[in-house]
């Protein structure tokens, strides 16, 4: 296939994106993780199972154990960051900070040597930060970097909306901005079935209860499995992301995406990743998608956007000491 997609850690999310994008056929998957056996091993798992659905494309694995592995990025138009530590039960996103950057310095140096033209979308939590560690350490210009987030936590949303109204999930259309944290802002105003405001579908404490709901989306599936964390829809909706830019499909998804001063009159950021719409193509962050806030929207905002700062503030200082 002339496309390539690499992903960089063969644990269970980043497997399934395997998968998923393997099913889909759209690239060729080089999966790569430090642990022995694992990206090799989940390559060939894949692999076998290609003639069912006749997907063409190539999966193979690499372990980075050996650094020098990294040399099989080169040419890939996506790389999908999942590597890093988990979450555990008791444990906030923001817990596994400062480790999780250090991962991040060390990947995005490879990226840097070996593929700074790709497209890169971190999926490591929290996931916000650690495009901004990628960005940092990659040197690739912010508008190829994207983080996963309103992605996932949408997809949720429209999931609970639907279940509670009753609808196909197709005709729910909801989004939900700001970090991929416990402070992140399901949008009201402009959720709608088909065109109707789920205002008027549904009364405000049910909208409420599923608000509640989708901000611990994460920490619902990690309760169930205890152990691990979410991977069936995290893989599904990192796959939209990245046959949104290997297709130029200009999907419109919220994701986190780095704020410049042109975006800060309506967000009120800047220099950072956060979650907002964006457009995804082929050049990744096409056109990022100024709302206006009503008074209570910017408080909610507003609030969701002071972790986020605070973690960006730990990732300046883990570099300006680590360079
Ligand atoms: C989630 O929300 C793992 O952060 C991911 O499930």
């Amino acid at each position: 296939m002339d496309k390539k997609v690499s992903i960089i850690g063969a644990g269970a999310v980043g497997a399934s994106v395997a998968q998923v994008l393997a099913i889909k056929g759209i690239a060729d998957i080089n999966i790569f993780d430090i642990v022995e056996g694992v990206a090799e091993g989940k390559a060939l798992d894949i692999q076998e199972g290609a003639p069912h659905f006749g997907f063409d494309c190539k999966l193979k694995g690499f372990c980075t154990k050996d650094e020098a592995m990294y040399k099989n990025l080169e040419g890939s138009d996506v790389i999908v960051v999942t590597a890093g530590l988990a979450r555990r039960p008791g444990m906030s996103r923001d817990d596994l900070l400062v480790k999780n950057i250090s991962i991040m310095k060390n990947i995005g140096e490879n990226i840097k040597k070996y593929s700074p033209r790709s497209i890169i979308v971190t999926v490591t939590n929290p996931a916000d930060i650690m495009a901004y560690a990628i960005e940092k350490s990659s040197g690739i210009s912010h508008e190829r970097i994207m983080g996963l987030g309103g992605s996932l936590d949408s997809s949720r949303f429209r999931t609970f909306l639907a279940e509670a109204l009753d609808v196909s999930v197709e005709d729910v259309n909801a989004f939900v901005i700001g970090g991929h944290g416990d402070d992140m802002v399901p949008f009201i105003r402009y959720s709608n079935v088909s065109g109707i405001p789920i205002s008027d579908l549904l009364s405000a404490d049910k909208i409420n209860a599923i608000i509640k709901r989708t901000r611990f989306g994460g920490g619902e599936i990690l309760d169930y499995y205890k152990n691990g964390t979410a991977f069936y829809a995290p893989s599904i909706s990192i796959s939209v992301m990245v046959e949104s830019i290997i297709n130029d499909k200009k999907r419109v998804i919220p994701c986190a995406a780095y704020l410049t001063d042109e975006h800060a009159k309506h967000y009120g950021i800047n220099n950072m990743f956060i979650g907002v719409p964006i457009k995804i193509g082929k050049n990744g962050v096409e056109k990022i998608y100024d709302l206006n806030f009503n008074d209570d929207e910017l408080k909610e905002w507003n609030k969701g956007v002071e972790s986020v700062k605070s973690n960006c503030k730990i990732a300046d200082d883990y570099f300006s000491k680590n360079q």
